[in-house]
């Protein structure tokens, strides 16, 4: 008996007559389950493309059983609607930034925001690949959303229309950021002012001088034309940026089996997929934006770093009653992170 046999009862009710009939001609005859995948970065990005993946994968392990379409760019949602869609059901998958689980009820995920608390992917992927990113994702199920995997995106630039060589560069200066307490706080602690607002509208506000600044990776820099409107570019590398991918647990768990598990499989091979890519995309991001012209990039000097460290780390005790001392805590273990050094 085919393994899509259940889904086959599930989507005709059992008729005989089209019980043997190929799978894609019952889906096409049945209508396929929809999923609405909405995000808001461009689809030439280590996001867009993992989604892009996803949605191709999906549709070839389950025979067009499953649609899934993408919604890239914030065209269907902006950031703080897309969750309330994705709970009420009106979208099935998103892949939020890690910053942005707080409006969720699931402060712990700004963990991931504390500056210079990786320092590489694979010191990141000891967490999101391991028990303690395990534990984060099972925090979401009693929310109604279900955590499928983490996606890679990159570590951050900071800019501006003024060079940014010290914290004191970031004085005074307003700047953009995404909706984590944490990043509220790090910018606070360069005294800076932090303003948070949608991915979307970062270009006009930074183009009309609404902000100052902003800080982000060099794949969402460069597909949102920020450089465009950004005179000066650090490259800090002083916190990451990455993502979860969620569902509505009730349309997942609702799924026929054999759908969910192909499902499993084409997410599984999308993640390594996307996480593959993405250092390299950011790479060449960076690469495009210096050919560009259009702002000056500067490389943080090992003194420059260290006093950036410096500068930031206060954040990570300060924001133990946030994320919580013992999250922070299971971080450091995982990855061998040791404040004291620096
Ligand atoms: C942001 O700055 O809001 C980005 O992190 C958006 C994204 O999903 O990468």
């Amino acid at each position: 008996m085919s393994k899509f046999s259940h889904l086959r009862r599930t989507l005709i009710g059992g008729a005989l007559s089209l019980a043997l009939a190929p799978l894609s001609t019952l889906a096409v005859a049945a209508e396929p389950i929809v999923i609405k995948f909405s995000h808001v970065v461009a689809q030439d990005t280590p996001k867009g493309k993992g989604a892009d993946k996803f949605k191709e994968l999906a549709e070839k392990y389950t025979n067009g059983a499953v649609k899934v379409e993408v919604y890239p760019n914030s065209t269907l949602y902006k950031d703080k609607e897309e969750v309330e869609a994705l709970q009420l059901g009106a979208v099935q998958m998103l892949a939020p930034s890690l910053s942005k689980f707080g409006p969720l009820g699931v402060r712990e995920f700004e963990v991931f925001d504390l500056p210079y608390i990786f320092d590489s992917y694979e010191a990141l992927h000891k967490v999101t690949k391991g028990p303690v990113g395990q534990q984060l994702l099972d925090k979401l199920e009693p929310r109604g959303i279900k955590g499928l995997a983490y996606w890679d995106n990159g570590f951050k630039a900071l800019s501006a229309n003024t060079p940014i060589r010290t914290p004191a560069d970031l004085r005074g200066k307003k700047l953009r950021i995404q909706s984590s307490k944490v990043l509220e706080e790090q910018m606070r602690e360069v005294r800076a002012l932090p303003q948070v607002m949608a991915f979307s509208e970062v270009y006009q506000a930074l183009q009309t001088g609404v902000v100052d600044g902003t800080e982000n990776t060099l794949s969402n820099y460069f597909t949102q034309k920020v450089h465009e409107v950004q005179k000066h570019m650090t490259i800090s590398d002083h916190g990451y940026i990455g993502y979860v991918v969620i569902t509505n647990k009730r349309f997942w768990d609702g799924l026929p089996a054999e759908v969910r598990s192909q499902l499993d499989k084409a997410m599984d091979e999308a993640t390594d997929y996307a996480n593959q890519i993405a250092k390299e995309e950011n790479d060449q991001m960076l690469e495009a934006v210096r050919a560009s012209g259009r702002t000056e990039i500067h490389m943080l000097s090992d003194e420059e770093r260290a006093a950036f460290i410096k500068a930031l780390l206060p954040v990570h005790k300060k924001m133990e009653s946030r994320v919580g001392a013992a999250t922070i805590k299971s971080i450091y273990e995982a990855t061998g992170f040791d404040p004291g050094k620096f």
